[in-house]
Parts: C-alpha cells; structure tokens; sequence
C-alpha cells in the first residue's frame, strides 16, 4: 500500500515511523512533513490546508490510503473531499469535526446525550455573558466556541480577567467568528488525562492513556504551548478507569453522533479531568493528540495499519488490538523563546548519537542541502524514552538528551516527575 500523512508535526512522524513498520505498506509519503519523515517517506511540498493539491497529488502517486494529523483541515472537509474522489481516508467529514471544532456543539451533544461534562451555559450575547459571569464564583473558563489554535480557552481568577477574556473573544474578535459564541464552564478540579480511542462508528477501541505538559515552564508556570511532554501510562488512571471511561464516555458519544445523523468514523480524543474516580469531559478532538502519539504509539504491538484500514472499511470489531505493558516518557526540545517569538535556521547536532532504543521524533525541522538538519519551528523534537517503568523511560530521555544540541534548545526537566514518587524500578 501506499499510505500519505497529512501535517508536519511530532505526531505526523510518529504516525510514518509506526505506519513504516507495516508489511503492508510498501511507500509513505508526508505533506509536508519534516527532516525527521523525509527519513522513512517521501515529503510532498504541499500545505495540510490545500485540499485540492493533496487530492491532485495522492492521485498522480497512487495513495491507497490517507491518515490526517491537524484538525485544521479535517474542520475544512478534507474527508469529504476525499470520499468524493474515492480515495480511502481516515478521520471524522466535516460535520463530524463539529465534536471538536465547536465546543457548543461539544457541550449541546454531551448534554443531550447524557456524557459527563462540566456545568456550564452558551452565550452569543456578550452582554449575557458578563450578567452569567456575576452569578458565578471564580476561577471562571472561558472557552471559545471555534477553533483557536489551542489558545482558545482562558482560565480566569478574577472577575475582570473573565470581563477581558469575554469581551476579548466576543467583541475585540482575536480569534474572528471562533469567537461568536463563548462556553462558559464550571471550573474543575481534578487530574487531567487523554484517552483517545479508534472508532468506525460502532466500535471503540481505546489506546493507553497519556497525560501532556501544556505550560512552557517547569512546574507547570508561564504560558500555554502546543505541549512540551507526555507520558503513558499516568499511575492514577487504571485500565479498569480506560474501560469505563470507554463505556460511559466514549461508545455513548459514537453512537450519539451516528443518532445525530453525523457517523463519526477516526480517532476520537477525550480530554479528561479525574476528580474523585469519576471522568468529566473537558473536551474533545477529533485527531490524534500531540504530543500524546509520541508516547502512544511506541506502545502499540499490533500493525496501525491493520486497524486504520479495519476504520474506515467499518470493521475495526474483527482486528485484535494489543499493547504493550511498557512506559513512555516524551520530552520536547523547543527553540529558545517559544511559544513567544524565536529565530529558526539553527543546525541541530547529536541526532544520531542518542542511544539506539531511543526514539527522536521531529516537528519544526527541516533538512539543508548539505545534509544537515536545521531548526524550523517552536516545537523541534520530541525525544522518547520506553522503559519496563515510568522511572526507566523517563531516565532513559534525560540521560539522551543532552547529547542533541541547537542553539537556545530548551526543554523541561519535570515530564513524568510526578510519576516518581512511589515507584520503584523493578530489578
Ligand atoms: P480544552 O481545550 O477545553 O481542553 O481546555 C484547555 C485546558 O483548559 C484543559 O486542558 C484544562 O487544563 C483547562 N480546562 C478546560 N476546561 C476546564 C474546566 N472546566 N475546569 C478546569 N480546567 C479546565
Ligand atoms: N495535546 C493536546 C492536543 O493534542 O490537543
């Protein structure tokens, strides 16, 4: 087969490093990718957001099969454009994204449907809004309904915080017409967790659970990023709680979907807060998490793609899906101010001479002429460690690490620290 993988992140290399691996697939390409894809596929020099030139180019190359990482072009209708052609692809249509690319839609299906998610109203007047926010006590969340590139929600502590945030989203438009409509949500407590499932609109089929590091700083201070770290599996979530938060969760929303008329056919990703034993959806997305992939699929045994292609025929229920019992620990190395401004253009060394059970996935990197891998984005790598514990695989990154060099290369040294206490390494 020949497979494409439309983005150019951590996730989409790990989605060509774990698709690679299949008998099945005999070329992968990635649009655009990055120096780390170009490796193992072809890179094709086209936007994930250019649906007709993915469509034109998977044609001429005899793409069997499309995997879409960024949920930007999965809100535009790449898969309906695709299904329109006849090419085989993999992730929810248009309508079917609404679940992620609009959090009123998000929170109208839970509350119908009855799938826990927090206290909360819908404003599309900026005016309700405010007179909402005096009724409530803080911290306030602020969500905007549309997509936002991750910076779309706002945790507020005090009354004018939430006031600017409103009339930020819904007046001043920073985020355009995403910001037409604002959730206003309870504030929970809790631990935060990542389940994301395959489905074909009738099975679910959870994958091991992740926790990421959102914040840019150890300690969880400073501002929001794209995700600097993950781990899989986090201690406080059991596979008793995967299998319930499948059944409670999960399977209810798929069948909710297809009962709206809107079969959801892909990955589905629940956001999750844990508080007290009992799972609350904070939200969902409609793609693979990132940077979840990266410490998800080291763990899966069995051929991704076997089941991408059990997905969109609509019989994942006959493919047996296995994980293994290991640990994975993954830590981003970014450019020297991210998420604010940085410069890129930087060679990074020591690739290759991290230890060769570790796993160096790339995002904002590109491949000079010379051979030589310069820095091009926020987000540079990923480095991944699998261990038989959580203290192995984190030892196992950090020990690496600092072999890789680029100028103004940061990273946080607390991924999965809090796994440590407790835990001891087995002999
Ligand atoms: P979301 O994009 O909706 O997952 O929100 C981004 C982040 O905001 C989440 O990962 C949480 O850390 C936080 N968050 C969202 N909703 C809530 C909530 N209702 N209570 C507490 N924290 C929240
Ligand atoms: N890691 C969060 C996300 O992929 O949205």
């Amino acid at each position: 087969m020949k497979i494409l993988v439309v983005g150019s992140g951590g996730r989409e290399h790990t989605l060509v490093w774990k698709i690679a691996q299949s008998p099945r697939v005999a070329k992968v390409f990635a649009a655009p990718g990055n120096a780390g894809t170009a490796a193992t596929a072809e890179n094709l020099n086209l936007r994930p957001t250019d649906i007709e030139g993915l469509g034109k180019a998977a044609k001429e190359k005899g793409v069997d099969l499309v995997i879409v990482g960024p949920e930007a072009p999965l809100a535009s209708g790449i898969v309906d454009y695709f299904d329109r052609l006849g090419i085989p692809i993999f992730g929810p249509t248009q309508a079917a994204t609404q679940i992620e690319s609009s959090k009123v839609f998000a929170r109208n299906l839970m509350e119908k449907y009855g799938i826990p998610c927090p206290q909360g109203a819908v404003f599309s007047s900026y005016s309700e809004a405010r007179e909402y926010l005096r009724k409530q006590r803080p911290p306030f969340v602020i969500k905007a309904d549309g997509l936002a590139a991750g910076k779309g929600v706002v945790i507020a502590n005090s009354l004018a915080e939430a006031d600017k945030a409103v009339g930020d989203i819904m007046e001043a438009k920073i985020f355009g017409s995403a910001g037409d409509r604002v959730v206003i949500d309870e504030y929970l407590r809790g631990r935060e967790v990542s389940l994301i499932a395959f489905t074909d609109g009738r099975t679910v089929s959870a994958m091991v659970p992740a926790c990421d590091y959102k914040k840019i700083g150890d300690g969880d201070q400073g501002s929001n990023t794209g995700g600097m770290g993950s781990y899989s599996p986090p201690g406080f979530f059991s596979a008793e709680m995967t299998e319930k938060v499948a059944r409670d969760v999960l399977l209810p929303t798929v069948k909710a979907m297809a009962k709206e008329g809107l079969p959801y056919k892909g990955v589905l990703y629940a956001g999750l807060m844990i508080d007290d034993g009992e799972p609350v959806v904070l939200e969902f997305n409609a793609r693979f998490g990132d940077p979840e992939t990266q410490v998800v699929l080291p763990l899966l045994k069995s051929d991704l793609v076997d089941i991408l292609v059990a997905v969109v025929r609509g019989n994942l229920d006959r493919v047996k899906i296995e994980w293994g019992s290991e640990y994975c620990v993954g830590v981003v190395m970014s450019s020297g101010g991210y998420p604010g401004s940085y410069k890129t253009g930087f060679p990074i060394q020591g690739i290759d001479s991290v230890d060769k059970d570790v796993l160096v996935f790339h995002a904002g990197t590109k491949l000079g002429n010379d051979g030589t891998i310069y820095t091009d984005g926020g987000r540079v790598l990923t480095v991944v460690g699998v261990g038989r514990d959580m203290v192995e695989a984190r030892e196992k990154v950090y020990r690496n690490i600092p072999s890789i060099h680029f100028d103004g290369g940061y990273y946080r040294k607390d991924i999965a620290l809090r796994e440590m206490d407790g835990i001891e390494s087995k002999p």
